[in-house]
């Protein structure tokens, strides 16, 4: 199939939308089913392409993944788990960053972890520093070689007292990983806590382990020898939640996102509230969600820096500012958890947006990155009239907000590489049609 969308925008997006759990929990859910010596299962996994990478990388490793009963529900049977090959391995990873969690339970199941490239979006350096020196911490022995990281550990992994520079969400998922069959126990401060941790925790917890959650971000984790499975229904995406709802407001259009859950949002509600837009939670089990929509006359601009939990997500930022494009006034968003993550405003401000980018931190506190020559904070002057342009997919977050962009734009534009954006969305091209979108390929 064709990697070119053709958008016809102009038209407001109108309808409803599922979301399913949420991606950056169900790859790690499916990490943590190796650690288990019996069968685990999970409902409402999404089919996007991260997915089918810890699928292929578990069943290499000797997991057997089937399909449940229902749609969406996978079963993991992890009681042959053995070594697998480099090449495959290699083969398999794709460009994805998963791979780099593997490391803590196949050394507690095999004593060995081969981890390839990583690969993931191009939004700054994303180095692995924290995870290597925790791992040697924990007992494992890193040998970096050409093809990718060998890990062994001798002597089993011990638990640690570590604290984080930065509270990194893969890291903290690493630690987390790492630490429940460790023996003895490990103490993480300044440890991240999304809502995607908690449930990680959540699920490690039906596995058998003991993990307290104290208050200032410290995580302490005792450890175990033994983890059985878990039976999991995920939180729901709420990434993909907040995408749509940018773009009911940037298209001025009214969609009702299905299965979106507000206490995991409750960031970007306050947000999307104070620009303008209008919400209604229905909390009924099963059938819930959140409908969003333009309610008419004009967006506010709005300051907002991107942080952890509980700030405002850095994923939500790029489809907001689409929407953001279109308020009346100037509005300032300051990135501190990536360094690059405004390289999609370029495309944006040829179709017609009026957005600059400045290395100072803006309209908030002072960051990591000040000082250091980041473009990381960025000044969006609207309402700002879009007009089509042909445009080429970067990286997730940033492709739907040039798909975004695209369909709030007059004219026709050609979106190039958006095979991409199904890593992260489901279905998003038939859930696009659903919602009046004028696409094809
Ligand atoms: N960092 C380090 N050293 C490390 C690890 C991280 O300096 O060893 C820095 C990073 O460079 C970055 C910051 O810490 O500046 C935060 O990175 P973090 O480790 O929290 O990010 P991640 O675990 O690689 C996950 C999500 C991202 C999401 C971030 C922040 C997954 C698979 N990815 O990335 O999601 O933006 O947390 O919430 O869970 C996406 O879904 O499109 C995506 C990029």
């Amino acid at each position: 199939m064709s990697d070119v969308l053709v958008v016809t925008g102009g038209a407001p997006l109108q309808g409803e939308v599922k979301v399913r759990g949420a991606k950056n929990l169900v790859s790690k859910a499916m990490v943590a089913t190796l650690l288990g010596e019996t069968t685990s299962r999970m409902f409402d996994i999404p089919r996007i392409r991260d997915v089918e990478v810890v699928r292929g990388l578990l069943e290499l490793h000797g997991v057997k993944v089937t399909n449940g009963t229902t749609d969406g529900e996978l079963v993991f049977d992890p009681s042959n788990v053995e070594r697998a090959g480099i090449d495959e391995i290699n083969v398999h990873a794709g460009s994805s960053r998963i791979p780099i969690l593997l490391c803590g339970p196949l050394l507690h199941r095999l004593g060995h972890a081969f981890i390839p490239e990583l690969g993931g979006c191009n939004i700054g350096g994303r180095p692995i520093d924290f995870h290597l020196e925790a791992l040697r911490r924990f007992g494992a022995v890193v040998e970096k070689a050409p093809e990718g990281l060998h890990l062994s550990a001798p002597d089993g992994l011990h638990g640690i007292k570590f604290a984080l520079d930065y509270p990194s969400v893969g890291a903290t998922e690493q630690i987390l990983l790492a630490a429940v069959r460790a023996k003895g126990v490990t103490e993480l401060s300044n440890a991240a806590v999304e809502p995607e941790i908690l449930d990680l925790i959540a699920l490690l917890q039906k596995m058998g382990a003991i993990i307290k959650v104290h208050t200032n971000r410290v995580i302490e984790i005792e450890g175990v020898p033994r983890l059985g499975g878990f039976t999991h229904r995920p939180i729901p995406d709420r990434i993909e939640a907040a995408s749509w709802a940018s773009a009911a407001l940037a298209t001025k259009g009214d969609i009702l996102v299905r299965g979106a859950r507000q206490a995991d949002m409750m960031t970007y509600l306050n947000v999307f509230r104070s620009i303008g837009g209008e919400f209604e939670v229905d909390d009924a089990p099963g059938t819930g969600g959140i409908r969003f929509w333009h309610p008419g006359g004009d967006l506010r601009p709005v300051a907002l820096e991107t942080d952890v939990h509980p700030g405002f997500m850095t994923d939500w930022q790029q489809p907001l500012v689409v929407a953001l494009s279109q308020a009346n006034g100037l509005s300032v968003v300051h990135e501190t958890v990536y360094e690059k993550r405004f390289g999609y405003t370029a495309a944006l401000n040829q179709m017609g947006a009026n957005i600059q980018v400045f290395q100072d931190c803006l309209g908030g506190t002072p960051c990591r990155f000040g000082r250091m020559g980041f473009r990381h904070s960025a000044v969006i002057a609207g309402p700002a009239k879009l007009h089509a342009h042909d445009l080429t997919i970067p990286d997730l977050r940033a492709g739907f907000s040039h798909l975004i962009a695209a369909l709030a734009a007059e004219g026709t534009s050609r979106v190039h590489g958006v095979e991409l954006i199904n890593r992260g969305y489901e279905d998003f091209e038939a859930k696009l049609t659903g919602l009046g979108a004028r696409v094809s390929r």
